[in-house]
C-alpha cells in the first residue's frame, strides 16, 4: 500500500511528526519562519494531507493548488480563522483542530498576562535593569489589586471559563458574556457563582476585562472606541484570543489618553506587531508574541492531536475534532 503524501509547514514537536511519519510520506518545511506563499502553493500539490499553522493562510488559491485528492487539513491550533472553511467543505476536504488540550495552558497565560500588567511586573524588571532602583519607595510602581475585584469574561468557552475558575482563589466577582448561552455554560456559571450580563455592563463594571471569543466576521474589530468609551478609567483589558477582535488604534488612544489602565495582549493585528506601532512606546502595555499555549506539555499534545486528526482523516474516517462534518458528504474519502 502506498504511503500518503503529506507537507507539514512547520517543525511540530518531535512525538507528532513520529507518527506522521508511520502512516504517511512527509515532507517538513524547516524554516524557522513560516513558508511564503509561492512556495504553500507549489508544495501543497499533490498532497491528501496537509498539516498547518495558524500563520498560513489556507484559502480557495491553496486548495485548487493542491487538487482533487486533498483530503485533510489538520490545523496546528484550536482557533481556525485562518483557513477557508466553507471552501473546504465544499471541495470535500476535512478541517481539524486542537481544542481542549490547551485550555488551561492558556488562561494560566491569561492570568500572567493579568497580574503582569496590574502589578507592573514588566516595569519594574525594566527599572531594575535600567539601574534605577535607589531604594523603597512608597509610590513606586504602584499596581491594582486582582483580589476582590471585577473580572469580565467575554467568550465563556473552555478557555473562557477555565480563566473564571481561577477567579476563585482571588476572591473576585466573576460577570460573563458570550453570544450563545448553553445548559453548560450555565452550570459552570452557576458553580462558580458567576453572573451573565450584558456587553455594555460587561464593560462597564469590569476592573479585568479577558477575551476569549473566536474571530468571525462579527467579532473582528468588536473592541472599538465605543467599548473603550464605556470601560473604567482603571480597567485592564487581556486579550489571548485573537488580535484582530481588538481595534489597535482605539486600543492605542485609550491606553494613551487613559481611558483605560492598561492592556495584556498576547495576541495583536497584524502579527507579529510591526516595529513601528506606536502601541510599542507604552508603558502600560505588556505583550508577548502568541505564546499563550506554548508550554513543553500543552505544544506536545497539540502535536499528538494534530497528528492523530491528520491520520484518522487520511484513512477515510472521521477525526475527532472535525471543523466541518458537514465536508464527510462530500469528501474522497466517503465516496
Ligand atoms: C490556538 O491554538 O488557536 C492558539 O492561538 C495557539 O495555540
Amino acid at each position: 500500500m502506498s504511503t500518503p503524501p503529506v507537507w507539514v509547514t512547520r517543525r511540530i514537536p518531535e512525538k507528532g511528526l513520529e507518527k506522521i511519519r508511520g502512516y504517511a510520506d512527509v515532507e517538513v518545511w524547516e524554516d524557522e519562519l513560516p513558508p511564503p506563499r509561492e512556495v504553500i502553493l507549489e508544495k501543497v500539490r499533490g498532497r491528501q494531507g496537509l498539516l498547518c499553522l495558524l500563520t498560513d493562510r489556507i484559502d480557495a488559491e491553496v486548495m485548487d493548488a493542491a487538487g482533487p485528492q486533498l483530503k485533510v487539513i489538520s490545523n496546528y491550533a484550536v482557533g481556525f480563522d485562518n483557513i477557508a472553511i466553507p471552501e473546504a467543505t465544499a471541495r470535500g476536504i476535512l478541517v481539524t483542530n486542537t481544542p481542549g488540550v490547551l485550555t488551561e495552558t492558556t488562561a494560566d497565560m491569561a492570568w500572567a498576562l493579568m497580574m503582569a500588567t496590574a502589578r507592573r511586573i514588566v516595569e519594574g524588571d525594566r527599572f531594575v535593569r535600567a539601574h534605577r532602583w535607589k531604594t523603597w519607595g512608597p509610590l513606586l510602581l504602584l499596581g491594582q489589586d486582582l483580589h476582590h475585584a471585577t473580572l469580565g469574561i467575554l467568550g465563556f468557552g473552555r478557555i473562557g471559563q477555565a480563566v473564571a475558575r481561577r477567579a476563585i482563589g482571588f476572591s473576585m466577582r466573576v460577570l460573563w458574556h458570550d453570544v450563545v448561552r448553553t445548559e453548560q455554560m450555565e452550570a459552570t456559571a452557576r458553580e462558580l457563582g458567576a453572573e451573565f450580563v450584558d456587553r455594555d455592563t460587561l464593560y462597564a463594571e469590569s476592573d479585568f476585562l479577558s477575551i476569549h471569543t473566536q474571530l468571525t466576521a462579527e467579532t473582528r474589530g468588536l473592541i472599538d472606541a465605543a467599548a473603550f468609551a464605556r470601560m473604567k478609567k482603571t480597567a485592564i483589558v487581556i486579550n489571548t484570543a485573537r488580535g484582530p477582535i481588538i481595534d489597535s488604534e482605539a486600543l492605542y488612544t485609550a491606553l494613551k489618553e487613559g481611558q483605560i489602565a492598561g492592556a495584556g495582549l498576547d495576541v495583536t493585528d497584524p502579527e507579529p506587531i510591526p516595529d513601528d506601532s506606536p502601541l510599542l512606546t507604552l508603558e502600560n502595555l505588556v505583550i508577548c508574541p502568541h505564546i499563550a499555549s506554548a508550554s513543553v506539555a500543552t505544544r506536545t499534545k497539540m502535536a499528538l492531536m494534530a497528528a492523530e486528526n491528520l491520520i484518522v482523516g487520511l484513512q477515510g474516517q472521521r477525526p475527532t475534532n472535525l471543523v466541518n462534518p458537514e465536508a464527510l458528504e462530500r469528501s474522497v474519502s466517503h465516496r
